[in-house]
């Protein structure tokens, strides 16, 4: 078992910190609903209330209050505020219609503007999308791969309070058992963390929402030794660039044909430079699971491939239910190859916790779900499948 002392003392990928302590702080849902608060408005509500008992508004989200501390440094994205603009509406209803597409397709890919005017919808701000385009600049190093930047950070989607929080400090590990055969496969990875430079944009605080509203409640095939009763979720955020040198092939999946060890995945594209997109580059391909764990995008087989996908523009998303496809990527291909070609992700990847006999999970020592305590971020969530103030 790593305790947290011999966490923090584990070399990071980079020495570089972009670190600003902050407060440890707490977040709570208040037990009333939201609509007018008037004394008319409250009385006509509960008199209509009393007359039908399938009130509509119990599913309003209840109001939310984050911690002064937080919102002091930086307003964050409060769902339960957007409750009375018809944009909300409108992103609420466009995201249940790709939800459905995604259960019943098992993965689903939207355009960048389709998922810009969502996150707005959601209470992005447009200054934060225009941000999110800049944050791969501060990434310096993998702690494995020669042609990669990244970051990371993990976050639970906690379902039980209809939020979801930044968790502390784990390092990170995929295995073979888990369809990921790589050079490190098995190794325990040690991230730089991902800063509130990310982690408060509101943009990101909105994709993280959107994935919450497709995926809770959404059946998929099961892990081996992952506690699917658990009302919490882990999802590990992966801030990734991916260069190509002169000299080196960048490759956005070395490891060939994959899964990423969890249930839901989410990659949003957030830009590119001297990026040969017309030669195929970072193209994605989802294939059966009967295609073989490793085999290089060249290797794949025709009566294997589903689908293909290529992102191209700022926000284009695909999410895919990760224990019914294997994928693949094409490396980046530079334009003018005298000069570095480079590729920006958001990765979110998405599982249910290592159940607590875990049997020999790789994570099982390393899937903690206490909070950050030098990061604290929350924020509420929609969850179409949950009746606010029933107790479910
Ligand atoms: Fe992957």
């Amino acid at each position: 078992m790593l305790t947290s002392t011999v966490m923090k003392q584990l070399p990071r990928a980079s020495t570089r910190s972009l670190r600003r302590p902050i407060q440890a702080a707490s977040t709570r849902l208040q037990p009333h609903r939201l609509y007018h608060e008037t004394p008319n408005s409250r009385a006509s509500v509960e008199t209509a209330r009393s007359l039908n008992p399938t009130d509509p508004l119990t599913n309003l989200p209840p109001t939310w209050s984050p911690a002064p501390t937080i919102t002091g440094n930086r307003p964050q994205l409060d769902i339960t505020k957007q409750v009375f603009k018809p944009s909300y509406y409108q992103a609420v209803a466009e995201i249940m219609k790709l939800r459905s597409k995604y259960i019943t397709n098992r993965s689903v890919f939207i355009e960048g503007s389709d998922m810009a005017s969502l996150l707005l919808g959601l209470g992005a701000t447009r200054a934060d999308l225009d941000a999110l385009q800049r944050v791969s600049d501060n990434l310096y190093s993998d702690p494995t791969l020669p042609f990669r930047r990244s970051r990371n950070g993990r976050f639970c989607f906690d379902f039980s309070t209809s939020s979801v929080r930044r968790l502390e400090f784990q390092p990170f590990a995929l295995s073979v058992e888990e369809d990921f055969k790589r050079h490190d496969s098995g190794q325990i990875r040690v991230f730089d963390e991902v800063q509130d430079e990310l982690q408060l944009n509101t943009a990101f605080q909105a994709l993280l929402v959107f994935k919450g509203m497709i995926c809770h409640g959404v059946a998929t095939a099961q892990r081996p030794r992952l506690d699917y009763y658990s009302d919490k979720w882990v999802c590990t955020l992966f801030n990734l660039r991916t260069v190509t040198t002169p000299s080196i092939l960048g490759e956005p999946a070395l490891e060939g044909v994959h899964t990423d060890g969890v249930d839901h995945t989410m990659t949003t594209y957030l830009g590119s430079e001297n990026m040969d997109l017309a030669a195929n580059s970072a193209v994605t391909f989802m294939h059966d699971m009967n295609e073989e764990t490793g085999a290089k995008y060249t290797e794949i087989k025709p009566q294997n491939l589903r689908s293909r996908v290529q992102h191209r523009h700022f926000l284009d998303t695909l999410l895919l239910v990760d224990t019914e496809n294997k994928h693949s990527l094409s490396p980046v291909l530079p334009v003018d190859g005298t000069k570095e070609a480079m590729r920006d992700m958001l990765i979110f990847f998405t599982r249910r916790p290592v159940k607590k006999d875990g049997g020999g999970h790789i994570s099982e020592s390393i899937d903690s779900f206490r909070p950050h305590g030098e990061l604290p971020m929350e924020v509420p969530l929609f969850l179409p499948g949950k009746i606010y103030g029933k107790g479910q």
